[in-house]
């Protein structure tokens, strides 16, 4: 095996050290060596693998987003302003809705026309809460379109019909000459809503109709027959992938779609923590974020199976749901709504490790969204209770910032000598991505450890770095997070880094992400 080997360390799981020769790698205590290959090109990051999710789940929709037109929490028509404002300096590239569960238990007609007629009904999936209907579809693409983000429906499936969802698409998408459409207009929207993306229901194998792989298939070609376009736009289409890393379901859906048209197939990922959200000790952690190198296996054997079938790639896959998943604290589900889960230094080195992955394995993802936006598990914007004044960026917001400059970038290669510890710490001890576009390179390291400082020392192939600057998130304490009282506790901060002689240094403490950006000659 040699240095330049396609694929070693795309498996963050596996341990390079012992792979490498002496001459590049000789290790030190807290020190570990990088290498960017930057002429050796993965694929584009797409700007989709940073998009997000959004429920009618607790205090996602209704007391995060959607606070009322009459709420005294400052809004533009209804929607939180300082989400707006937050969300927009973050980008969302896209926003899937309305869920999750939700999803297949919702029928879009109770969400248009005026609001007081629209009809309640209970959320049965998430705590049988009166769902007012008060949020649907004008508002959530309004909502889109004030953050900048494309919209991205989950139609229903479970309990719906291949009727209700092509007229939704009618409905949206058509821009006149039908009564669909002037019924839109009549709603207050005469321009067409122009929504691409369409997800074939959510969790067929669960929440979804507790359906088979094949049985999802057939209702995925049924739904996609009457999947119409409207005003010229053809329907992208999502087809429910599996949950985790199933393979035997993707070999049966595959197998029954018989070649069928499908855009993207969507699977899920969470990783389920064991403790309230501020009370980790150091081996729950790692148990979590062992989860890691398990999501980068999946999308790494999900798109070779769909290349079995599909070797063009023209189907994209999508990581539709996921992120930390902790056990929820009964006090705060009952305070602010059910999932509801603050974000810590633990959730940010969480993030930042997904993050990475879906660097490395950009050729192969299509779309990955958090789950979710607001107040709902590994959120990038919490507040406190519904309808609460305070509206706080999380650990896991500056993550995502930190991200943000390879958007678009070219993602290239990347080898570390990071070593795994023994168990139940597997995760290697730095996590690392790359990406280069014009004359800049950007690298986003992330040290998961909870008690080792490292230096790291890496060596930059292909171009030269003439000059850079880096910006660190970090806290040594694993639950640290952004309170309503200090909420700029864990927040981006500008970090030292040593640029010379086609390398660069630079210090990661315990529990820290940072993105060092290169300016190359
Ligand atoms: O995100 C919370 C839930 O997790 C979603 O409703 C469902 O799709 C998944 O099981």
């Amino acid at each position: 095996m040699t240095l330049t080997r396609r694929g070693l360390i795309q498996t963050a799981a596996a341990s390079l050290t012992s792979l490498l020769p002496r001459s590049v790698f000789s290790q030190g205590a807290g020190n570990r060596k990088a290498v960017i290959h930057a002429d050796q090109e993965i694929g584009i990051i797409r700007p989709e693998l940073h998009s997000h999710f959004a429920e009618h789940l607790g205090s996602c929709v209704y007391g995060g987003i959607w606070v009322g037109k009459n709420s005294p929490v400052p809004n533009i028509n209804g929607i939180r302003r300082a989400a707006v404002d937050h969300l927009k300096e973050l980008g969302v590239p896209v926003l899937r809705w309305p869920g999750g569960c939700f999803a297949d238990d919702y029928h879009w007609r109770d969400g248009i026309g005026p609001a007081v007629k629209r009809p309640k009904s209970v959320n049965t999936n998430w705590g049988g809460y009166t769902e007012d209907n008060g949020f649907g579809t004008h508002e959530f693409v309004e909502f889109c379109r004030l953050i900048g983000a494309e919209p991205y429906f989950a139609a229903n499936v479970g309990s719906g019909s291949p009727q209700e969802m092509r007229d939704w698409m009618e409905y949206c998408n058509q821009p006149s000459g039908s009564s669909l459409a002037e019924e839109r207009a009549a709603n207050g929207s005469p321009e067409p809503f122009k929504v691409r993306y369409w997800g074939v229901g959510n969790e067929l194998w669960g929440c979804g109709g507790n359906f088979t792989a094949q049985r999802t298939a057939e209702e995925y070609r049924h739904f996609a027959t009457f999947a119409r376009a409207f005003g010229g736009l053809r329907p992208y289409l999502v087809g429910c992938g599996p949950n985790g890393n199933n393979v035997q379901w993707t070999r049966g859906f595959m197998d029954t779609l018989a070649g069928y048209r499908m855009d993207g197939y969507s699977m899920h990922f969470y990783s389920n923590g064991n403790l309230p959200p501020l009370e980790y000790t150091p081996e729950a952690m790692y148990t979590q974020l062992n989860s890691f190198p398990r999501v980068e296996q999946a999308i790494v054997q999900q798109r070779n199976l769909l290349d079995g079938y599909d070797p063009n790639r023209r189907i994209g896959l999508f990581l539709d749901e996921w992120g930390v998943w902790d056990r929820m604290s009964a006090d705060d589900e009952k305070r602010n709504g059910r999932l509801w889960q603050q974000e810590s230094m633990r959730s940010a080195v969480a993030a930042g490790l997904g993050l990475n992955i879906f660097n490395r394995q950009a050729d192969k993802l299509y779309m990955c969204n958090i789950a979710q936006m607001v107040n709902v598990l590994q959120a990038v914007l919490i507040t406190d209770g519904p309808g609460g004044r305070n509206c706080v960026r999380t650990t896991s917001y500056y993550s995502f910032m930190l991200f943000k400059p390879h958007r678009a970038k070219t993602s290239v290669r990347t080898e570390t000598d990071a070593a795994s510890a023994s168990p139940p710490n597997q995760l290697p001890d730095l996590s690392l991505s790359a990406s280069r576009q014009g004359g800049d390179v950007v690298v986003t390291l992330v040290n998961p450890r909870h008690n080792a400082d490292m230096q790291v020392d890496c060596e930059v192939r292909g171009v030269t770095p003439r000059q850079g600057r880096a910006e660190i998130l970090h806290d040594p304490d694993i639950n640290a997070y952004n309170s309503f009282d200090n909420p700029n506790r864990v927040i981006i901060r500008p970090h030292p880094v040593a640029v010379e002689n086609g390398r660069f240094r630079v210090a990661l403490p315990a529990m820290s992400v940072a993105t060092v950006t290169l300016q190359i000659a």
